[in-house]
């Protein structure tokens, strides 16, 4: 769920309550409103900053409770080290590790000054500082039914922060930068929410509604059932889901936002494997549970939808999204399967967990044969392999175009949410030849990230620019950070945000 705090700026020297942040850089050089505030108490941050020999180093902090001469009630003098070198990156991973000091347990409201040793901040910066402490205090709390404690025992952040003052030098300009920031924070949101849901509650049509709602901010959405799916001969997308009980769906959805003039659109395809159980082919029961998470490709590019649309992003941008449930049933497609995919290939089925790529091949094809896109980008939580490769701290990315590659790396690196890239070429190529058919959906022992994309490149068009972003290890089961505590992180969403704000979009 998003964060429940409300969140608003002021000027400098509007008045505060509750807990109260202010900053210091490396030295420490107290900035001009932890001064003022050391004056006020006379000199007690001065003397708490010796006492414990802070030196305004990042992630350092001297906490003070009911501060003699002060009416707060908790003051916190924070490091930020040295401001001169931050990046938009660093800007936002410190609000997102402010936000993780506020618990709501000394005050439900909190004011954070924020500003550099001289006063100054560009509005841009405070934005990004917002964003962070709202993507940190995003908790998915749908299903408990307990109310959080009054000490806060158990989880420090369980007592709801109801307020957010961030204090700075031009606050109406830093309300408006944020506003395009507020959208990217509720697309990441969105993404988030969709990933924790249980695969109980989020099937292909609870999901396909999800995206139906989007017709509200001015998305065009058409949600394709299995008929239509037939009729297109999705037959690869619709084998996967022949063995479950809840029918595939394939949601297809429009933004206009650079009109007529904006030609050609970016598009943007999102595996959506609502419950991954491997099929016939059925994985290991230890972790199945995470397979609730084999739709945050889909998840992404519904978040970025929404974003795109609340910020009024001039960009022509399509989502297109294959909702599938991969069962073991009756009507289960075999190990040893064939079946002929939209663009007529026919595909040998060797294994029905390696699932994904076929939910994908039907709908590249369908995107680029309707949207003739100027770019095609997919995301997929693809395979398991890529974690073994990358870890958890890049996605992976296939790509047969430099321009668009290095456009997304640099992307990754702008948004912290990374990129590493690795290969294509017509050796990997030769794995996935089939005896029976023209290809076989698994490559053998070895690359099997590469094998999946090579797989996936078999239905991209010769001059369709296209990425293929590998997200199994950076979307789910999350590692903590600055700005994310969820297991679900939303990844792609800012990373796609920025590439469009950056390169695709009419200014
Ligand atoms: N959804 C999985 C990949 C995955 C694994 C995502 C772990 C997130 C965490 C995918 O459908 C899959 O099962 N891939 C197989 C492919 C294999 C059968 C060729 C894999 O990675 O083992
Ligand atoms: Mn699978
Ligand atoms: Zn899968």
């Amino acid at each position: 769920m998003s964060d429940q705090t409300d969140l608003s700026f002021a000027a400098k020297n509007a008045p505060a309550e509750g807990v109260v942040v202010v900053l210091a850089e490396e030295g420490p050089k107290l900035t001009p409103s932890a001064q003022d505030l050391d004056k006020k108490a006379k000199g007690l941050l001065a003397r708490a900053a010796g006492i414990t020999g802070f030196k305004g180093k990042k992630d350092s902090s001297v906490d003070l409770l009911a501060p003699q001469g002060l009416k707060f009630a908790r003051l916190v003098l924070a490091g930020t080290g040295k401001t001169s070198t931050y990046s938009a990156e660093d800007w936002l991973n410190l609000g997102g590790s402010l936000r993780g000091l506020l618990t709501g347990k000394e005050s439900p409201s909190a004011h954070i000054f924020v500003e550099t040793a001289d006063g100054k901040i560009a509005p841009a910066d405070v934005a990004r500082f917002a964003l962070g402490t709202v993507l940190r205090g995003y908790k998915f709390q749908k299903y408990k039914t307990k109310k959080p404690k009054k000490d806060g025992a158990g989880d420090a952040n369980d007592r709801t922060l109801k307020k957010i003052v961030i204090h700075c030098p031009d606050p109406k300009a830093a309300a408006r930068a944020f506003a395009a920031d507020q959208a990217i924070a509720a697309g990441v949101t969105l993404a988030r929410d969709l990933v924790n849901e249980p695969a109980n509650v989020l099937g292909p049509a609870e999901f396909a509604a999800r995206a139906k709602a989007l017709t509200k901010l001015g998305v065009q959405v058409e949600v394709l059932g299995e008929q239509a799916l037939k009729k297109l001969g999705m037959n690869a997308l619709l084998a996967v889901g022949q063995g479950s009980d809840r029918p595939s769906h394939v949601v297809v959805m429009q933004w206009k936002g650079a009109g007529a003039k904006g030609g050609d659109p970016i598009a943007i395809v999102g595996k959506g494997v609502t419950f991954d159980s491997g099929g016939i082919s059925l994985k290991p029961a230890a972790g199945m549970e995470d397979m609730k998470g084999d739709m945050a490709g889909a998840a992404c590019v519904v978040g970025l939808m929404q974003a795109l649309a609340q910020r009024k992003a001039k960009v022509n941008a399509v989502g297109i999204i294959g909702l599938v449930e991969n069962m073991p049933s009756g009507r289960a497609q075999r190990p040893g399967d064939v079946v002929k995919a939209m663009s007529g290939q026919t595909i040998e089925v060797l294994n029905t967990d390696a699932e994904g790529r076929m939910v994908l091949a039907d709908c590249l094809w369908y995107a680029q044969t309707r949207f003739k896109p100027k770019v095609l980008i997919n995301l997929a939580t693809l395979t398991g392999a890529v974690m073994v490769a990358l870890g958890k701290e890049h996605a992976g990315i296939f790509s047969n175009n430099e321009e668009l590659a290095a456009r997304l790396m640099t992307a990754g690196l702008a948004t912290g949410e990374k990129l590493w890239r690795l290969p294509l070429g017509p050796k990997y190529d030769k794995m996935i030849d089939s005896k029976v058919a023209d290809m076989k959906n698994t490559g053998g022992k070895w690359g099997g990230s590469i094998s999946a994309a090579q797989f996936l490149q078999r239905f991209i068009k010769d001059g369709t620019a296209w990425a293929h972003l590998d997200i199994a290890g950076t979307a789910m089961s999350s590692v903590d950070s600055e700005i994310n505590r969820s297991w679900g992180s939303g990844f792609g969403v800012r990373l796609l945000d920025g590439l469009i704000g950056e390169h695709y979009e009419k200014r």
